[in-house]
C-alpha cells in the first residue's frame, strides 16, 4: 500500500538554504554514470527527502519489480507480457537476450547484403512509422548522423501528404530503399505512407518495389502478407514495445547509415545504464534519484508539468520523444492491479532547445504563477567546428539558466522581482557520441520505470490510444452518426 504520509511531511527549505545546510550537498545530489554528470543539487531533495523516498521504493517493491523487468517477467500484467527492451542491449534472461542477438545477427546481414550492393543501388533511406516506430530512429538520427555522407535519411510518420511529398521529393525513386516499420503492422498512418512510397516507386520507373522494402515488425506475418519478401522483414519481440523499441530491428536506419559499430555501442551505452540501475542503491542510482525529484514536483507540491531544454542542437528532437515515452508510459488513471489511481500520473512533459527557449518562454518559467522543474541537457564537447564562441555561449547559458532559477534577484519593482527558488536539474554529456546517447535514453526510460512504479501503475500498456483511433476508423467507413459538432466538422469538410 502507498503511503506517502512521510514524503508529503517533509519540511520545505529554499534551495539557497539545502546550500548553506550541507556542505556536501553536491557529493550526495551528483553522479557520473556512462559519460553523463547528473546534478540535482538545484533540487529540494535533501537526506530527509531521500530518506522518505527510499522508504517508498520499500513499500512499492521497487527492488522486486525491477527484478522482475529484468528477468523478463511478465510485468506488463495488462496485456500479459514482459518488457524485454533491456534484453535488446544484452542485459536480461538467458533467452530473451539470445533471442535479441539472434534478430540483430540477422540484421547485420541485410545491412551487409544492402552494403554489397545486393539490392542494386541505394542512396537514400526512406523510414516511414510513426510514434516508437519513428521517434526513437529519428532522435538517434538527428543527434548522431550530422555529417554522414553515404546515405540521405527521411523519416515520415505523419500521415498527412506534405509530409510524405516533402521528403521524396529530394529521393530518386530508383536508388531510395523503403523502409516500413511498425511494431504491429496494421498502423493506419504508417500502412498509407507506405503504400504511397511504393507508388511513388512504381511511379519513377521502380520494376519490382516489394524488393526495395525492408519491413521492421513484430508481426512478420503481416509484413510478408503486405507483400514483403521473408527474407528482408527484420523481427524483433513482442515483448519489446513500440517506445522502448529503438534499440531492436527498429533501429535498422541508423545501423545502416551510421554503421552496426555505432548502433552496438549505443546499446553498449545503454548497457552500462542497466547495469548501474540494476546494481546501485537508491541514494546512488541516477534513474532512482530522478525520479525521486519528479515525484516530489508532481505529487508534492503539485506540478503540473515537467520541461527538458536541450542545450544542444542535436538533441533538439530529445523532447518529442520525451514526450511519448513519458505520457504513454505514465498518463494512466489506473493502478496495475485496475484500481483507480488515489494520485497524480505523470506531469506533462513538455521543453525545447536551449537558447531558442530562453527568448520564447523563460519568462513564464522565471516569473510566472507556476512552478516548472526544469531539466537542463548539455554536452561538453561542442558538435561544431565554428569558433568555439558558439559552444562556450550555449553552455554558458544552460548554467545561467539554472542559477538564475535558483537565486532569484530582488527588486523593490515586483515586476523587475525574481522570486527564485526554481528548482532545476542538469545532465551534462562528456561527448554526444552512440554510447553516451544510449545511456542517456535508457537512464530516461529507467527512470521512468521506477515513477510508474512509486505511482503504481504499469508503465507498458497505452489503451488510452485507441479510442481516438476506432472512432476515426468508423467515420472512414460511414455510416455512423456522432455528436453534433463532429457530424457537423465532418459535413463540412466533405467526409460525412
Ligand atoms: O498509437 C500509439 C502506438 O501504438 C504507439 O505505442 C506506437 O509506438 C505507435 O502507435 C506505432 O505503432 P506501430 O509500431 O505498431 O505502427
Amino acid at each position: 500500500m502507498q503511503d506517502w504520509s512521510a514524503i508529503e511531511g517533509l519540511e520545505r527549505t529554499t534551495l539557497t538554504e539545502l546550500f548553506a545546510n550541507d556542505p556536501d550537498r553536491l557529493g550526495k545530489l551528483t553522479l557520473d554514470v556512462g559519460g553523463i554528470h547528473f546534478d540535482w543539487a538545484k533540487t529540494h531533495l535533501d537526506d530527509a527527502a531521500i530518506t522518505a523516498f527510499t522508504g517508498l521504493c520499500t513499500t512499492m517493491e521497487l527492488a522486486a519489480k525491477r527484478e522482475a523487468l529484468f528477468d523478463g517477467a511478465a510485468i506488463n500484467t495488462t496485456e500479459g507480457r514482459a518488457a524485454t527492451h533491456t534484453a535488446e542491449r544484452g542485459v536480461g534472461n538467458e533467452d530473451d537476450v539470445a533471442r535479441a542477438r539472434g534478430f540483430q545477427a540477422r540484421m547485420r546481414a541485410v545491412i551487409d547484403a544492402i552494403e554489397a550492393d545486393a539490392f542494386g543501388p541505394v542512396r537514400h533511406i526512406l523510414h516511414v512509422g510513426i510514434g516508437g516506430s519513428a521517434l526513437g530512429p529519428d532522435l538517434i538520427f538527428d543527434a548522431l548522423g550530422r555529417d554522414e555522407d553515404r546515405y540521405d535519411v527521411a523519416i515520415v510518420s505523419n500521415v498527412d501528404g506534405v509530409a510524405m511529398e516533402e521528403a521524396v521529393k529530394r529521393f530518386d525513386p530508383q536508388a531510395t530503399l523503403l523502409v516500413v516499420a511498425s511494431k504491429t503492422f496494421t498502423t493506419t498512418e504508417t500502412m498509407l505512407n507506405a503504400a504511397s512510397a511504393m507508388a511513388w516507386m512504381a511511379e519513377g520507373g521502380v520494376e519490382d518495389p516489394y524488393g526495395r522494402v525492408i519491413a521492421l515488425t513484430a508481426a512478420p506475418d503481416k509484413a510478408v502478407e503486405w507483400g514483403v519478401d521473408e527474407t528482408r522483414v527484420l523481427p524483433f519481440s513482442d515483448s519489446v514495445g513500440g517506445r522502448y523499441s529503438l534499440w531492436s530491428s527498429i533501429g535498422f536506419p541508423f545501423a545502416l547509415a551510421l554503421g552496426f559499430d555505432a548502433y552496438a555501442e549505443l546499446l553498449e551505452g545503454a548497457a552500462i545504464m542497466d547495469r548501474h540501475f540494476r546494481d546501485a542503491e537508491p541514494a546512488a542510482n541516477a534513474p532512482v534519484l530522478a525520479a525521486f525529484a519528479d515525484l516530489y514536483y508532481s505529487q508534492v507540491v503539485g506540478c503540473e508539468t515537467r520541461a527538458t531544454f536541450a542545450y544542444d542542437e542535436r538533441l533538439r528532437l530529445l523532447p518529442s520523444y520525451l514526450q511519448q515515452l513519458e505520457m504513454e508510459s505514465n498518463g494512466k488513471s489506473v493502478t496495475a492491479a485496475g484500481e483507480p489511481l488515489s494520485r497524480n500520473s505523470a506531469p506533462i512533459t513538455w521543453g525545447g532547445v536551449g537558447t531558442d527557449a530562453q527568448h520564447a518562454v523563460f519568462q513564464l518559467l522565471h516569473q510566472g504563477t507556476r512552478i516548472v522543474p526544469l531539466e537542463f541537457v548539455a554536452v561538453i564537447e561542442a558538435g561544431d567546428t565554428l569558433d568555439p564562441g558558439h559552444h562556450r555561449q550555449l553552455l554558458l547559458n544552460a548554467f545561467a539558466q539554472g542559477a538564475a532559477l535558483m537565486a532569484g534577484k530582488a527588486n523593490a519593482d515586483p515586476a523587475r522581482a525574481y522570486a527564485g527558488d526554481r528548482p532545476s536539474s542538469t545532465l551534462l554529456l562528456n561527448d554526444l557520441d552512440a554510447r553516451t546517447l544510449g545511456a542517456l535514453i535508457a537512464f530516461y526510460e529507467q527512470r521512468t520505470f521506477v515513477n510508474a512504479v512509486l505511482i503504481g501503475i504499469n508503465p507498458f500498456d497505452q489503451f488510452g490510444v485507441e479510442l481516438g483511433k476506432e472512432m476515426a476508423k468508423a467515420a472512414d467507413a460511414g455510416g455512423q452518426t456522432f455528436d453534433a459538432s463532429t457530424n457537423d466538422l465532418l459535413t463540412r469538410a466533405g467526409l460525412a
